[in-house]
């Protein structure tokens, strides 16, 4: 039993200063529970609201991509460097450490591979597993106008409701077919549908042209996709504009890990989602880090 406490004169109740009601750093969050909120503040960096999230999930549909051959020698190394690491649980449980405090984003549809139709796909982990693994988010693809564009919807409010279920977050990832236009009017209508059936954030590509509509008229938070590998210069431009135009936060993988010097890649990315470096101000920073890396 505790004593009974008889130091009054110690008390103090701060009668005068109304409690704050906290709202949240993250849009469209702060209905959520507690351990939603807690998993998306370690997606999300509390002070900068951005991530930086490292795509590493591409072998669930194409196998050994370029670069992710052997995720414990290439890519393990680099994960220190990212607030989140999207992957499958394949990978996770063989080759990640369980030491890694990262956010964990749980690539969670699977089925066709490159050869066969990409949209055709089921949920692939039980929300038990998704538990066991200390996750901080569950994703799948949604591919609106695909040949499966219903059951990917379907995949996706099932994951979501298994989520909402246990406070874990759900990531919708918009997927283009080969044949469709990616210009902000179909990603405006992607986005908006994944988060009107209850993601709680999105990930999409980034499009030149009015690029802030796709996220002004999502009212969850918007992590730009990387997409395949391209100059340097241009990848960093991509993530400041997309930054500045309203992302909170990027989800890159062949951007990092294909390029010549990824841990210099992976630094600059992180000067310019959560310090607003601009494009040619990080392009010298990554030659400096290039240059410290070749001497080091
Ligand atoms: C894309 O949505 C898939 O999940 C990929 O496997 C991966 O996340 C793409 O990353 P990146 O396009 O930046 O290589």
């Amino acid at each position: 039993m505790p004593e009974f406490d008889q130091d009054k004169i110690a008390k103090n109740y701060y009668t005068d200063v109304p409690v704050e009601n906290h709202g949240f750093f993250l849009k469209g969050a702060h209905s959520l529970d507690w351990g939603m909120k807690n998993r998306l503040s370690r997606i999300f960096r509390p002070d900068t609201g951005k991530t930086v999230m490292f795509a590493i999930d591409h072998g669930y549909f194409q196998g050994p991509t370029t670069g992710l051959e052997r995720v414990d020698l290439n890519i393990v190394p680099l994960m220190k460097y990212a607030d989140a690491i999207m992957l499958t649980r394949g990978i996770l449980r063989t080759t990640v450490p369980p030491s890694l405090t990262k956010a964990v984003v749980m690539r969670s549809s699977g089925g066709p591979s490159i050869l066969k139709e990409l949209s055709d796909e089921e949920l692939a982990v039980d929300i038990e597993d998704a538990i066991r693994m200390n996750v901080a988010c569950i994703t799948l693809q949604v591919f609106i106008g695909g040949e499966y564009e219903t059951r990917s919807i379907k995949n996706m409010t099932r994951l979501v409701d298994m989520g909402l279920k246990y406070g874990i977050p759900t990531m919708a990832v918009t997927a283009v077919g080969k044949n469709m236009v990616r210009d902000a009017k179909y990603f405006r209508l992607a986005c908006r549908i994944c988060a009107e059936l209850g993601a709680q954030l999105v990930k999409t590509y980034y499009v030149p042209e009015d690029f802030d509509t796709v996220v002004a008229s999502c009212p969850v938070p918007i992590v730009m996709a990387g997409g395949k590998k391209i100059p340097e210069l241009d990848a960093l431009t991509m993530s400041y504009n997309a930054i500045q135009e309203g992302a909170a936060g990027v989800d890159m993988g062949r951007n990092i890990f294909q390029s010549e010097t990824p841990e210099a890649m992976m630094k600059t990315i992180n000067k310019v989602v959560h310090e607003n470096y601009k494009p040619e101000e990080a392009m010298e920073y990554l030659q400096s880090v290039k240059a410290e890396e070749v001497a080091g």
